[in-house]
């Protein structure tokens, strides 16, 4: 398709994003459950927050780094405990992210957050894979499950993981790997991403968040990782950026995320454009959108209204995240012909 979306204006362009199909690559569905849900799921569980009600649990989400954010996060998790909470957390977000057009979600799930605190790794998956197929049934979402390993964890618990899932191999597509960078490189799990690769499982790994480039380089050779989630770190090192470009590496990269962790100062300091401008393949996602203040529509018109984007850019990170699934090819085809009529409607 010819790209010339100069005529566009910026309302029409707010409009446009929202309505064209899209993928959510990264996004963490314990980073989905929303105060309010938290405690209609603790009440019935008889778990207590601690916090007193909703909005005071949203007035504690002033974060200072990652680690401040996993601490609240972990915290909130404790009250899914039944196969049911789990359906209910993916059912909500489910329904938002067909509203938002979300055609392709592949959804991060840290099953060792739940096993640790004694609930079955059955439990967690029988729940989020009952609403992945009724999100592809009654929204047309196609939605996967990502089996991530928390980093701060050992790779002797990740193998333990491993095994534990493999009864359930069907319901997830792919391993990530996420929680505290710092002090926990990717190196760290070579053996294991290696044993999952083998399986035939999709590998990707935050990386470049808040660790240095050098992080992004170890992700790929040491974790075989297919997609960085953020790599925002990258342009630090020119070298990491020409690989990252020659090998056309996606990156995953979450602005409101990166604000609220400070990885920038505000949503105006984002190196969005220059990623774009350094032909690196990004796209857009929300990360934890319940903790992060908006939905993936809500970072693009953020992105859009703080960043110096062209619809150009915007049409480029919607295409990217729709090349950048683990769909098959046909899918990601009849997608991105969709993302063209509604940009040529334009
Ligand atoms: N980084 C690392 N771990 C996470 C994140 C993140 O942004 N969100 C949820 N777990
Ligand atoms: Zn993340």
């Amino acid at each position: 398709m010819p790209h010339d979306f100069s005529h566009i204006s910026a309302a029409r362009l707010t409009a446009l994003v929202a309505a064209a199909p899209k993928a959510e690559l990264h996004l963490h569905i314990e980073g989905t459950l929303e105060p309010e849900l938290a405690f209609e799921i603790g009440r019935r569980n008889g778990v207590a927050l601690p916090f007193p009600d909703p909005a005071a649990m949203r007035r504690a989400y002033a974060f200072t780094d990652l680690q401040s954010f996993l601490d609240i996060y972990y915290a909130a998790a404790a009250v899914l405990l039944h196969e049911q909470d789990f359906f209910d957390l993916a059912w909500a977000y489910l329904v938002k992210a067909a509203a938002d057009n979300v055609a392709r979600a592949e959804i991060f799930f840290d099953p060792q957050t739940h096993t640790a605190r004694g609930v079955p790794f059955e439990t967690v998956v029988r729940g989020l894979a009952r609403a992945v197929e009724r999100a592809r049934a009654e929204l047309g979402v196609s939605a996967a499950l990502i089996m991530c390993f928390l980093r701060h964890l050992s790779e002797r618990e990740a193998f333990e993981t491993l095994e534990r899932s493999e009864p359930y191999r069907e319901h997830f597509i792919g391993v990530g790997l996420d929680s505290g960078e710092r002090g926990n490189p990717p190196e760290k799990f070579t053996g294991v991403f290696a044993k999952c690769r083998a399986l035939g499982l999709h590998a990707v790994a935050h990386a470049g968040e808040e660790g240095p480039p050098a992080s992004i380089t170890g992700a790929l050779d040491a974790l075989g990782a297919e997609r960085i989630d953020h790599g925002v770190r990258c342009l630090e090192d020119p070298a990491v950026v020409a690989r990252l470009v020659r090998d056309r590496i996606p990156l995953t990269v979450c602005p409101f995320s990166n604000v609220k962790l400070r990885v920038f100062d505000r949503l105006a300091d984002h190196n969005l454009p220059r990623l774009l401008a350094a032909g690196l393949r990004a796209s857009l996602h929300s990360d934890d959108p319940a903790y992060f203040g908006g939905s993936v529509n809500d970072n693009y018109r953020g992105s859009l209204a703080a960043l110096p984007l062209t619809a150009a850019d915007a049409y480029t990170l919607l295409r990217n995240s729709l090349e950048s699934s683990f769909l098959e090819p046909s899918e990601v085809i009849r997608h991105v012909t969709r993302l063209d009529e509604v940009f040529a409607a334009g």
